[in-house]
């Protein structure tokens, strides 16, 4: 019997959709909290294979999800890659900052990428032996422009203005990091599908800063390469794009990368995407995460209207962004249950 998911990425039309949800590992859940007091801290949670498997599984037995997705973070690569990487309790992330020539000329080649990522495929080897036969699992890494504005800021930016300001200011050196983060994620998500990935998602979580002919070069064009090449290293491996906020570079999104689904933020309404961006195959999305935290019929009336909007075609049931810390655990429960029960 085929997954679930799978059948959606493949196109098919589901009475009831398959449902996931980003970040459905994570600190909104105390039996999270408890393995990541046991783990240390966050990066030593991702290099710890069965503590990360664990938090992976979490949700699956608390919900019994259609997905589980690997528990990583998509700054690893570039730490693979050379970058000091740590997280700032209450901040979020830090790195040594890449904005020259010389610096872009120290980063790791991508054959040596493996030496700090095994960890992260020896933890996907234990979930696709532990996970439940109807559970897909899904692989992922960011896309190069997300994590190249990390790099380049050395932390998160409202307004990704360091990148914005090296791409305009040395082509030359923005162009060489996104080349190498290209090639970085084609070897990372081809070692994770030969490690038991299922299906592989592209988080461009700062995809909405990068407008009109910036947004063709920098977010469609690594993403229909990386795309390319794993369609090409392994055939039917289905792959995910997320190109947030993208606003109208939605529309034709699936042709001018290739991918097989497109997964959809809050920005968007149901309604538009299902017509929009929909006719060209199956979308992910796009419950407002902050239902998760107020819940009540709000969050039971919305999810339905989802579920009806993209009833039409293949749909995959999620939310527009991660689930937050703040969170209650039971409005996920009723989440599932508007998707599931209608
Ligand atoms: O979805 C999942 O459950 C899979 C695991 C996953 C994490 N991060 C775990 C995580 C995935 C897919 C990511 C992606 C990620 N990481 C993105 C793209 C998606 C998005 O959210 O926009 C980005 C931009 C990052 C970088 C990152 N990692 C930031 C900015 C932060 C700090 C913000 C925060 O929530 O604290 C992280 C930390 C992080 N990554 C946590 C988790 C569960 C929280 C760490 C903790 O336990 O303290």
């Amino acid at each position: 019997m085929t997954k679930t998911i799978l059948k959606a990425l493949a196109g098919e039309v589901q009475d009831v959709p398959p449902i996931w949800m980003m970040r459905q590992a994570g600190r909104y859940l105390p039996e999270y909290r408890a393995t990541r007091a046991q783990a240390g801290d966050f990066l030593s949670l991702c290099y710890n294979p069965e503590l990360a498997a664990e938090v992976t599984l979490q949700p699956i037995r608390r919900y019994g999800f259609d997905a589980a997705i690997l528990f990583a973070d998509i700054l690893l690569l570039p730490q693979a890659l050379g970058a000091d990487l740590w997280f700032v309790t209450g901040e979020g992330p830090r790195l040594s900052t890449i904005t020259s020539e010389d610096e872009l000329a120290q980063l790791k080649p991508v054959d040596e990428i493996d030496e700090t990522l095994s960890p992260i495929y020896e933890t996907v080897r234990i979930l696709s032996r532990e996970l439940p036969s109807e559970t897909t699992l899904i692989g992922f890494a960011g896309a190069p422009w997300t994590v190249a504005t990390y790099m380049i800021a050395g932390k998160g930016t409202k307004d990704q203005g360091p990148a914005h300001a090296l791409k305009d200011g040395n082509r030359a050196v923005f162009e060489g990091i996104l080349d190498r983060l290209t090639e970085g994620t084609i070897h990372y998500l081809s070692k994770q599908i030969e490690a038991g990935a299922e299906v592989v998602k592209i988080f461009d979580s700062w995809a909405g800063s990068l407008k009109g002919e910036d947004f063709r070069k920098y977010a469609v064009e690594p993403c229909r390469r990386i795309t390319a090449a794993i369609k090409e290293r392994h055939p039917g491996i289905p792959v995910i794009g997320f190109p947030r906020e993208a606003g109208e570079g939605y529309v034709g999104f699936h042709a001018a990368t290739g991918v097989d689904c497109v997964a959809l933020d809050n920005s968007v309404s149901a309604e538009w995407a299902a017509k929009e961006v929909q006719k060209d195959g199956c979308v992910q999305g796009n419950l407002a995460s902050t239902h998760m935290v107020t819940g009540g019929q709000a969050l039971v009336d919305e999810t339905r209207a989802i579920v009806k909007a993209f009833s039409g075609g293949p749909h995959i049931f999620n939310l527009g962004h991660g689930i937050t810390p703040d969170a209650d655990p039971d409005n996920v429960t009723r989440m599932i249950e508007a998707v599931r029960g209608g």
